[in-house]
């Protein structure tokens, strides 16, 4: 599935709208250069399970957050990671990740996959691209 967005606004609603779609233990992995919108997309989505404080774990690698509202889902946790300064995947490993990656209570989405892909073989995913089109145009694909 592609779609055309033209402001950081309209990432936030698609997030809010992918986020409608989400159950527990679903993995998203968020493809795409520096500055693209991954961590808008992912503050869209989290906006949906009434979450509006995420920050960037690009130097905690990962970001729990508790579930607290979530009407028609049994998921109880959002969590947010991105892979930018990790420099081993065992590093994602010893502060517990994987306990997280398909846990059927738990959202996982995932900046920078493609450092963590040997985490991530054996799991069922949701790919999302996001391109670059101009200074506030993104195109995205969805590849489940
Ligand atoms: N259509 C758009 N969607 C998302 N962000 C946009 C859009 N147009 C402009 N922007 C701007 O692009 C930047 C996107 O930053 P964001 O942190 O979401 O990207 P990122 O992909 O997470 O980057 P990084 O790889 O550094 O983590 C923001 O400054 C935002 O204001
Ligand atoms: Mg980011």
């Amino acid at each position: 599935m592609k779609h055309k967005i033209s402001s950081e606004k309209e990432m936030i609603e698609f997030g809010k709208d992918i986020a409608t779609k989400l159950n527990g233990g679903d993995i998203v992995l968020l493809y795409g250069d520096l500055g693209s919108g991954k961590t808008t997309l992912t503050k869209g989505i989290a906006s949906y399970f009434g979450i509006e404080d995420v920050v960037s774990p690009t130097f905690t690698l990962m970001q729990e957050y508790q579930i607290n509202k979530s009407a028609s889902t049994q998921v109880s946790k959002f969590v947010h990671i991105d892979t930018y300064r990790l420099e081993d995947a065992e590093d994602l490993v010893e502060i517990g990740a994987e306990d997280y990656l398909g846990d059927g209570n738990t959202i996982c989405i995932i900046e920078w996959p493609e450092k963590i892909e040997g985490l991530l073989a054996d799991k069922k995913v949701t790919k999302i691209i996001i391109e670059h089109d101009g200074e506030y145009g993104r195109r995205i694909k969805i590849e489940d």
